[in-house]
């Protein structure tokens, strides 16, 4: 309720940004060195405020805060929250899709909750989800083992909406899409070059085609609803890549397996690893991210085998 509750305030404040003088930069540098918007900060005091506030939390982490936030005793639950309060602030400014992606774990300590509570591995995961706040604003939740959900919200209602039960990826793979950002391609292995390479030339059959919002929840959403994959690979600049692991290519990968897709690392310290079963040793590592549908997902992990 909490999580909906911020997501439908952080909905309102991203229809009226332009009105509301929203748009802009707020002046600071978060902790990954994100020059932070207006709304980063908005949102996350959103979240912040509706997380610490409804009983059920011990500890945060945010995107935009450097150190995990522990909930006061006298407000404190028994979860622990990850959250990225705006994903895609980069497009807040021209209008296009961001977001909100979340993962909700259970503590583990017997009594005050501690960093242990969130330095965990992703298949420790109980609930996670991402929102969207597209042409209409979109929750998209999965409670583990029990499928992937789409609620819209009903601006006339004020209430999400259940648009459809146990969501899974186009039978097949679907679509043939790939979607990174292909200015970072000079700086990519030779596998990741490959395999974009195959993709783009398929000896006469018709290519992938290329999209690329630049909103992870974006372009997240549409691989779940038409299939191909989503990169965001390790480099020879950035050997982690650009996405933080608790915040947002856990909560992904989470969904992205519980709609019947794959989420991989593609190489990763020195070798190829399932993205759930990292444990991260700091609260803003990042991790290289390969999500989407199986059939693209094992063409990139092949790709991997053949250039060694
Ligand atoms: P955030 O806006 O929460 O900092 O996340 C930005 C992420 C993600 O949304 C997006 O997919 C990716 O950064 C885009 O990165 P590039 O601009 O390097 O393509
Ligand atoms: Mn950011
Ligand atoms: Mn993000
Ligand atoms: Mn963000």
């Amino acid at each position: 309720m909490a999580l909906q509750l911020a997501c439908k305030a952080t909905s309102r404040a991203c229809n009226k940004a332009g009105i509301a003088m929203l748009f802009g930069l707020a002046g600071e540098v978060n902790s990954t060195g994100d020059d932070q918007k207006k709304l980063d900060v908005l949102s996350n005091e959103i979240f912040i405020d509706a997380l610490t506030n409804c009983g059920a939390c011990a500890v945060l982490v945010s995107e935009e805060n450097e150190d995990p936030i522990f909930v006061p005793e006298d407000k404190a639950g028994r979860f622990v929250v990850a959250f990225d309060p705006l994903d895609g602030s980069s497009n807040i400014d021209c209008n296009v899709s961001t977001g909100t992606i979340f993962a909700v774990y259970e503590k583990k300590s017997e009594k005050n909750a501690t960093v242990s509570d969130i330095l965990r591995t992703g298949n420790d995961i109980l609930v996670a989800g991402y929102c969207m706040y597209g042409a209409a604003t979109e929750l998209v939740i999965s409670f583990k083992g029990h499928g992937v959900h789409r609620f819209t919200l009903d601006p006339s209602l004020g209430e999400f909406v259940h648009i459809q039960a146990h969501v899974q990826l186009p039978e097949g793979g679907g679509k043939k899409i790939y979607s990174c950002n292909e200015g970072n391609s000079r700086n990519w292995d030779a596998a990741i070059k490959g395999i974009i390479g195959k993709w783009k030339d398929r000896h006469g059959d018709k290519p992938y085609a290329a999209r690329y919002v630049g909103s992870m929840v974006s372009d997240v959403h549409r691989t779940i609803l038409y299939g191909g994959v989503y990169l965001y690979p390790a480099d020879a600049k950035s050997k982690h890549g650009k996405l933080r692991v608790l915040y947002e290519g856990f909560p992904m990968a989470f969904i992205m397996e519980q709609a019947g897709g794959a989420a991989s690392c593609g190489m990763f310290k020195g070798k190829i690893q399932r993205l759930l079963d990292i444990v991260p040793e700091t609260i803003h590592e990042k991790c290289p991210v390969v999500i989407g549908c199986k059939r693209d997902v094992e063409a990139v992990l092949e790709e991997y085998k053949i250039q060694g």
